[in-house]
């Protein structure tokens, strides 16, 4: 399943992040692949751990945190730090899946990757190309956002960036463990809380088909987080 999560952030922090980002120190995106990707990479992105990869990458994850959508759909247990990427000049990734255990930088603590993120960094009428393909069970969904925008899709999942044949396309990516690692189960628990949550507004708080609603989510996610 891919959801989209539309302002993450706001215009004016995108505006904020673009006039950092668009003066940066951009390395070659090869480097960081592994040995399949390496070959479909051309990209380029801003070097882990610099100063301005984590300062940005921490305010994306507070806005994360303060982000109900994101925290229903993800049930987040560990977010990796937030990566940054550049595609111009013909740049793509092809067809590839995520690897499925990264280590988290400046740690020997390992994550799984249950679900992959990109939130868009530049607005779609200013590259032409650069869209998130993602094959799922429906066929291939495309995906090209507004800046601050952000889509949550499956790392289990085939997925591509096609060429940008103008303009530039910034991005942040990153991977989350969710406590549910079973994407069913996790998409479940997901269609339950929405349904919670436009319900809630139109009932009492103690209205008791409201409680039962709200119980089961609790009892499901009992069964199935590994916390
Ligand atoms: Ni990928």
């Amino acid at each position: 399943m891919l959801i989209a999560i539309d302002h993450v952030l706001t215009a004016a922090q995108v505006a904020q992040f673009r006039a950092q980002l668009d003066s940066a120190d951009w390395h070659d995106g090869a480097r960081t692949a592994g040995t399949l990707a390496k070959t479909v990479k051309r990209n380029q992105q801003l070097p882990d751990g610099s100063e301005l990869a984590v300062r940005l990458g921490r305010q994306i994850l507070q806005r994360l945190a303060a982000t109900p959508l994101f925290v229903s759909a993800a049930l987040p247990r560990t977010i990796y730090p937030p990566k940054f990427n550049r595609y111009a000049d013909g740049g793509e990734y092809g067809a590839h899946v995520d690897s499925a255990l990264m280590v988290l930088p400046d740690s020997s603590q390992q994550m799984r990757t249950d679900l992959s993120a990109t939130l868009f960094l530049a607005e779609p009428e200013d590259y032409d190309g650069g869209v998130l393909e993602v094959d799922g069970p429906f066929g291939v969904q495309q995906v090209k956002l507004a800046a601050g925008d952000m889509v949550l899709y499956p790392s289990s999942s085939l997925h591509r960036v096609t060429p940008v044949t103008r303009g530039a396309r910034l991005a942040s990516f990153f991977w989350i463990e969710s406590l549910v690692a079973d994407e069913t189960e996790r998409s479940l628990l997901f269609d339950l809380d929405q349904s919670v949550q436009r319900f809630t507004p139109l009932v009492a708080p103690d209205d008791a088909r409201l409680v039962q609603l709200s119980g089961v989510y609790h009892n499901l996610l009992r069964r199935w987080a590994r916390p």
